[in-house]
């Protein structure tokens, strides 16, 4: 009998909580992102530990362009500085980053940092870190619809050929499995638009901890409830 415990192959998680992180010891919501990236990195070290072989982030999605520009402003030097600091580290323990979402809206610097940072690691083949940026599902789901409209116009796809395959190979996430646990951190139970096509058979786990004390036993814990769960895919066993 095998009894190996399954490990999910592809973790998602919504990193929530920074802001009230920051505001219970009395600091700036930026301060709750610069933790927050820390516990990035706390966690990919403990997923490729554990055998993950990707692990996605929702870093900044198509909403969080309406928070105060000071904020937006912030995030993306943050964004533009980790890449440089952590690239390094990436590129040492196997780590690929891959970019979701639609990145035209970034300034050229941003988008040059991510271009950097997806060539600088493609030969990574422990984990494949994916960064969802100015990523939602709707906007994703809008640009595959496009993009296949478009095929069929052109006379280069048939309306029969779109099948569930299909799209989900013009979605950002084709060169990925599907997630099989959704983790959202601070206590808040919603999807907020992220990966709604993907994730329809994922587990979720909505531990009450915020972002930034996210610890290694607290993806442990998560990866441990995954596999005490009973996938079933809609069939009987
Ligand atoms: C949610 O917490 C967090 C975010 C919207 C941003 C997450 C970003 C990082 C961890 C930094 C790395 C990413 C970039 C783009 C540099 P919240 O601010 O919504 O927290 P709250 O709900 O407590 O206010």
């Amino acid at each position: 009998m095998n009894t190996a415990k399954p490990i999910p192959q592809h973790v998602a998680i919504i990193m929530d909580g920074n802001g009230r992180w920051a505001k219970r010891q009395g600091k700036e919501r930026t301060e709750g992102h610069i933790a927050g990236v820390e516990t990035i990195r706390r966690t990919l070290r403990a997923a490729a530990k554990q055998g993950v072989k990707y692990l996605t982030f929702y870093a900044f999605s198509t909403e969080n362009w309406g928070r105060p520009e000071a904020e937006v402003n912030a995030l993306m030097e943050l964004l533009c500085k980790s890449i440089i600091c952590e690239t390094p580290a990436l590129k040492e323990q196997g780590a690929r980053v891959r970019i979701i979402g639609e990145r035209s809206r970034f300034s050229e610097k941003v988008q040059h940092y991510l271009t950097q940072i997806e060539q600088d690691t493609a030969e990574g083949e422990r984990i494949t870190m994916v960064l969802a940026l100015n990523y939602s599902s709707r906007d994703e789901l809008r640009r595959a619809m496009q993009s296949i409209a478009n095929k069929v116009k052109e006379g280069t796809l048939a309306v029969e050929s779109i099948d569930e395959k299909l799209i989900s190979d013009h979605l950002d996430t084709a060169f990925m499995p599907d997630p099989d646990l959704v983790i959202r951190t601070s206590g808040e139970q919603r999807l907020s638009n992220f990966l709604m096509w993907q994730a329809s058979y994922a587990e979720f786990y909505f531990p009450e901890v915020l972002w930034p004390d996210f610890s290694e036993e607290d993806f442990a814990e998560a990866l441990e409830v995954y596999t005490a769960r009973d996938r079933r895919f809609g069939k009987v066993k």
